[in-house]
């Protein structure tokens, strides 16, 4: 079969050159070679590692975020629950079994899993298979059924494709993915007008990010919440205030790899653009809290004294959880970069959120 990158070099030789974010969506999403469609690999033995994995405290305290978030909106007596983008299930799976504590809330829940990939929907069937829901899955957030919606989704927007810009000394170009001299992948530049929103002002060769794909997921969540009720709490590595850089990275068994040598075999990714998933829920009449570093949120909602429990519960295992507590708090470490913010509806204030 021919690889992936061969189709690329044939398409573009023959139409031309294709933008970033075109690029970003063939090599997670081609169907017989996309990176996520075939070959999905997380944790310490894959490719990368997400905060659920590093530990079972992230995904319990976002279990009680949910509860409490429910117990806010009025307990109703039906409500979906969802996750967007759930990798192999592990932050579900943690977050039902916090929600064991609440049987009531359990038992109002109808859980919805969002995924693209067939191979992470059947790692998700089995991580899930002994919880106390079943779940069902949808592709689009669109198929999800009526009712008051809970979703959460971690590293998703960083999947979401984005086109790139810079100013060169003949004015604004736009980076795209061509052949170069040698016939193999290389990026380029088109001349391109200066979309709207950058500053004229930006410094020659200053690359800026725009994704169109993570503003209209902002709009349809925020359209959701809007008109069912309820809070979709985003959590991802990236921007809180709007600013320039080249994110774009590809990372093969944890170690940064060209973007461009080997198409569908890495994982390829764009820090979140929270200010401009943001504009597009509130643009839609949603409501949504400002972004909160990730240590700042799992604090607020009882970070350390779960590591005190789990702790004085396994001294033998004291330090590993002081190590996993710090990997997700400290600044240094997932604590600053990784972000969190929650799109809802009217009048409802989100666990964690209070005080800002
Ligand atoms: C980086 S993984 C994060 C997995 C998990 N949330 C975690 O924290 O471990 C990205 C997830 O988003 C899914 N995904 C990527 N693009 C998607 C899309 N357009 N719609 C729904 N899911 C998508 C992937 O298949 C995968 O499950």
């Amino acid at each position: 079969m021919t690889s992936l990158k061969d189709r690329l070099k044939a398409e573009i030789a023959e139409s031309g050159p294709i933008s970033v974010a075109d690029y970003m969506l063939r090599c997670l999403h081609d169907p017989e070679a996309g990176y996520y469609a075939t070959r999905p690999a997380l944790g310490a033995d894959g490719d990368f590692i997400t905060a659920p994995l590093v530990s079972q405290m992230f995904g319990e305290l976002i279990g009680l975020w949910a509860v409490e978030t429910w117990n806010r909106m009025g307990r109703p007596s039906r409500f979906v629950l969802a996750e967007m983008g759930p990798g192999d299930g592990t932050l579900m799976s943690d977050m039902l079994r916090a929600a064991r504590l609440a049987p009531a809330f359990l038992a109002a829940a109808e859980l919805w899993l969002v995924e693209t990939s067939a191979p992470l929907r059947a790692a998700q069937a089995e991580r899930l298979a002994a919880s106390p829901l079943k779940p069902q899955w949808a592709s689009r957030l669109i198929e999800l059924p009526q009712g008051p919606l809970i979703l959460v989704a971690n590293e998703l927007l960083d999947c979401l494709p984005a086109l790139q810009f810079i100013r060169t000394d003949k004015g604004w170009a736009e980076r795209r993915v061509g052949l170069g001299a040698d016939g193999e992948l290389a990026f380029g530049l088109a001349p391109s007008i200066r979309p709207d929103d950058l500053d004229p002002q930006t410094p020659l060769g200053v690359v800026w990010e725009l994704s169109g794909a993570q503003e209209s997921l902002g709009a349809d969540v925020g359209a959701l919440v809007r008109s069912r009720g309820g809070a979709a709490l985003f959590i991802d590595y990236g921007r809180a205030e709007r600013e320039p850089g080249d994110t774009l990275q590809a990372l093969e068994r944890h170690q940064k790899v060209d973007p461009l040598a080997c198409p569908g075999e890495a994982d390829l990714t764009v820090w979140a653009d929270f200010p401009g998933f943001l504009n597009g829920a509130r643009a839609s009449g949603a409501q949504a809290t400002p972004c909160l570093p990730q240590g700042e949120f799992l604090r607020r909602l009882g970070l350390d004294q779960r590591a005190e429990a789990l702790m004085r519960a396994r001294p033998d295992r004291a330090q590993a959880i002081a190590a996993q507590r710090a990997r997700l708090a400290e600044p240094d470490q997932m604590g600053q970069l990784f972000k969190a913010c929650v799109v809802h509806g009217p009048g409802l204030i989100p666990p964690g959120f209070e005080e800002t």
